[in-house]
């Protein structure tokens, strides 16, 4: 706990050095933002509301920035983070659905704090009926779609989401592993039985899915990457 924080402060205090060549105005901008993030951060705490780890935000936005995806879809918004978070540090617009109206109005309030209503739409409404209100005007648009809301409806949006990706495009699920129990050797608390059981069978889903190329990354609670395989193309043919 204590070295995540030591981590985390060393990845702000690197954000902050990396804005010492851009402009005074973009940087005190940036700078509240990271305080805004910081809050949410205690927030999200204190109200028991899960979001994203820091280094899921890090190994996605990394990606983003080294492919170049400039739309990027987030299914379950809570109160922003990851959104302000991963806009902050790449130049994408993002698109993201949450279902409850709290949190909704608590993101709206976030967004407007950070600045960028013009770069992150939100939408307010059950995932699944906005993926495929979604198709008319978004069809192949997402370079990159973020799976974050209820476990037991990961395959519905994972197969709802698949019109809106572009070719080559890229789903990641988080908390694949869903607290370690996902691993076939690690004891399941009886609680969460049914959702580790979800999720084995969701795994099952994409590893067998010959539309994508999946990899399961093990950080924080666990990332799935699934890769659209370009049939027009010969990029992943090999895998
Ligand atoms: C883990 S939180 C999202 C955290 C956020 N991705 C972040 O890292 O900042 C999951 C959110 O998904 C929302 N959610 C659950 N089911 C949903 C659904 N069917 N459609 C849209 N949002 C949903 C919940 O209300 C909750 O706010």
């Amino acid at each position: 706990m204590l070295d995540m924080k030591i981590y985390e402060k060393k990845t702000n205090a690197k954000i902050i050095r990396k804005l010492t060549s851009q402009n005074i105005k973009k940087k005190s901008s940036a700078k509240d933002i990271l305080y805004l993030l910081d809050d949410m951060k205690n927030f999200s705490e204190i109200n028991n509301i899960p979001i994203c780890k820091i280094e899921v935000i890090n190994f996605i936005s990394n990606l983003i920035n080294d492919s170049q995806y400039k739309n990027i879809l987030e299914i379950g918004t809570a109160i922003g983070y990851f959104a302000i978070h991963i806009q902050m540090l790449s130049s994408a617009k993002i698109t993201t659905i949450e279902l409850s109206k709290k949190m909704f109005s608590i993101a709206q309030k976030n967004i407007k704090k950070a600045k960028k209503n013009n770069k992150i739409k939100l939408i307010l409404g059950e995932a699944n009926e906005i993926l495929t209100n979604l198709k008319n005007k978004y069809l192949k648009y997402f370079d990159l779609i973020f799976i974050d809301a209820a476990k037991s409806q990961y395959k519905k949006y994972f197969l709802n989401s698949v019109d809106l990706l572009k070719p080559s495009g890229v789903i990641i699920c988080d908390n694949i592993l869903f607290r370690g129990m996902v691993n076939e050797n690690n004891k399941i608390n009886k609680r969460y039985k049914t959702i580790v059981k979800n999720m084995k069978l969701f795994l099952e889903f994409l590893t067998k899915n010959k539309d994508f190329n999946t990899t399961i990354v093990p950080i924080s609670d666990g990332l799935s990457i699934s890769y659209k395989i370009n049939k027009t193309s010969n990029k992943y043919l090999l895998n």
